[in-house]
């Protein structure tokens, strides 16, 4: 296909023309873009644009490639259900036997609606109330973290309140630093989370005298969207110097949990985390701390938070071109998918690949934009064949942290959500209707 001359040409970038590195359930055939083996096109005109189609089998081969890291360190993968709430994708990943996490009680309701069993989700958050905490424990809750002081106190206050006990996990700051951006590297000095080194010994003194909480481990959660291993080597080896410590004063942990934060590529030119070094320090890491315990402490399990990692992949936005127009110099490729379905490049900066959904060599760099009313609302700079108004595009790597943070700003309709699973695609969630907007309001 020729250039329309629109978009400012390319023709002398030869990586341009090459195709997307796309995930295992991805693919182009015959031209066409694919999710497992349904067609996107066919997608986008049932259910319409803007869309979010997930593939069910790619959620279940990355949590086997999860699986590989997790095995022999004998680990529980919890999944961070706010990375992706919805029903259908929650029954995927219950299915596959990991806990849930969930940071409000919101988050509770709809993972024991999904079927996860109480036992087998967590309650974490920096700001829970005593309500929270009573009802959680009302719903079977057992597993709480608490990161600050307060926090002790009202699960104790909780506890008292229903008269039931819980197991806590104390939310450690490891002060780190990673590489992500600002507002996903929670492990900082400084950060709103955890409690400082300091601080441990206060709820230490405090943790006897408590009558419904019992101190069942520690907690080290230092950010999201990393893509080092040695960041999360570093901050293993700061979990297990704590509880060496603490177990050789006489306190008794059972569990681990280091959180979650395993990060994807992106950008075409980011290499995936490295899952096989990372396998390797943590063993090295556990089989020091198993032999350096004192006889007759527990050997503490490892739990872990993953979210992003088991469905960014899965999941993409197709979206239809609604107008081309120039500027400076630039071309404008608008979108019907904007910040309002996918907030991610607005609020971090990230960078969410724009691919036809009918592939033809890339020729033209275009601004692809969306349509709210924000000059924040751009999707990015992306080379692209020489697109015109009706034209399919998929926006890559939306299957965590998307469609839960979509709203109706601008008085805008959250998509609709697809599952595909082979040649099958299920609605698990319908399109807002215009009613929608103002159900709420008296
Ligand atoms: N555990 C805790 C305590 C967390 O706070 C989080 C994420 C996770 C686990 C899961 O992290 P993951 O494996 O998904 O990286 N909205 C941002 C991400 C915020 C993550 C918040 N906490 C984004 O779109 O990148």
């Amino acid at each position: 296909m020729e250039s329309t001359g629109i978009g400012r040409s390319v023709n002398q970038n030869p990586a341009a023309s090459e195709k997307p590195r796309l995930p295992e359930f991805f693919s182009y055939v015959r031209g066409a873009l694919q999710i497992d083996k349904t067609s996107a096109r066919k997608l986008a005109e049932t259910h319409g644009t803007p869309l979010y189609a997930y593939s069910g089998r790619q959620i279940e081969r990355n949590a086997q490639t999860l699986k590989k890291l997790i095995e022999p360190l004998g680990a529980e993968p919890y999944y961070a259900v706010k990375a992706n709430p919805r029903l259908g994708i929650l029954k995927i990943v219950k299915n596959l036997s990991l806990g849930a996490e969930a940071v409000s009680l919101g988050e509770i309701k709809i993972a024991l609606k999904a079927g996860f069993p109480p036992q087998k989700i967590l309650f974490n958050g920096n700001g829970k109330t005593i309500g929270d905490v009573a009802g959680a424990l009302k719903l079977g809750i057992k597993i709480f973290n608490f990161d600050s002081l307060d926090q002790l106190e009202l699960l104790e206050a909780a506890g008292k309140k229903q008269k039931t006990k819980c197991r806590a996990l104390i939310r450690i700051k490891p002060e780190n630093d990673s590489a992500t951006h600002p507002y996903l590297a929670v492990g900082k000095k400084g950060s709103k989370f955890g409690v400082t080194l300091p601080e441990i010994s206060g709820a230490m003194n405090r943790l006897p005298s408590l009558k419904y909480v019992e101190l069942a481990g520690i907690h080290t959660h230092f950010g999201s969207q990393i893509l080092d291993a040695e960041t999360f080597l570093e901050v293993a080896r700061f979990s297990a110097n704590v509880v060496k410590q603490l177990m050789a004063l006489g306190v008794k942990l059972e569990i681990i949990n280091l959180g979650g934060g395993f990060g994807i590529p992106y950008r075409e030119e980011q290499q995936p985390l490295e899952l096989e070094t990372l396998r390797r320090g943590y063993g090295e890491i556990f089989r020091e701390l198993r032999a350096a315990l004192p006889a007759g402490c527990p050997v503490p399990s490892i739990l872990l938070e993953p979210g992003r990692f088991l469905v960014a992949n899965a999941g993409v936005i197709l979206s239809r071109v609604v107008s081309i127009k120039k500027d400076a110099g630039r071309a404008f490729c608008v979108i019907d998918a904007g910040m309002t379905e996918n907030l991610r490049p607005a609020l971090y900066q990230a960078r969410h690949r724009a691919i036809p959904v009918d592939w033809s060599k890339p020729t033209d760099i275009f601004q692809v934009v969306g349509p709210v009313c924000e000059n924040a609302d751009i999707l990015g700079e992306f080379t692209l064949p020489p697109v015109k108004v009706g034209d399919l595009m998929a926006i890559l790597d939306c299957g965590a942290y998307t469609s839960v943070m979509a709203t109706t700003y601008n008085g805008r309709l959250r998509p609709a959500e697809v599952l595909v699973n082979g040649a099958k695609a299920n609605l698990i969630r319908r399109r807002d209707r215009y009613e929608d907007l103002w159900q709420n309001e008296t």
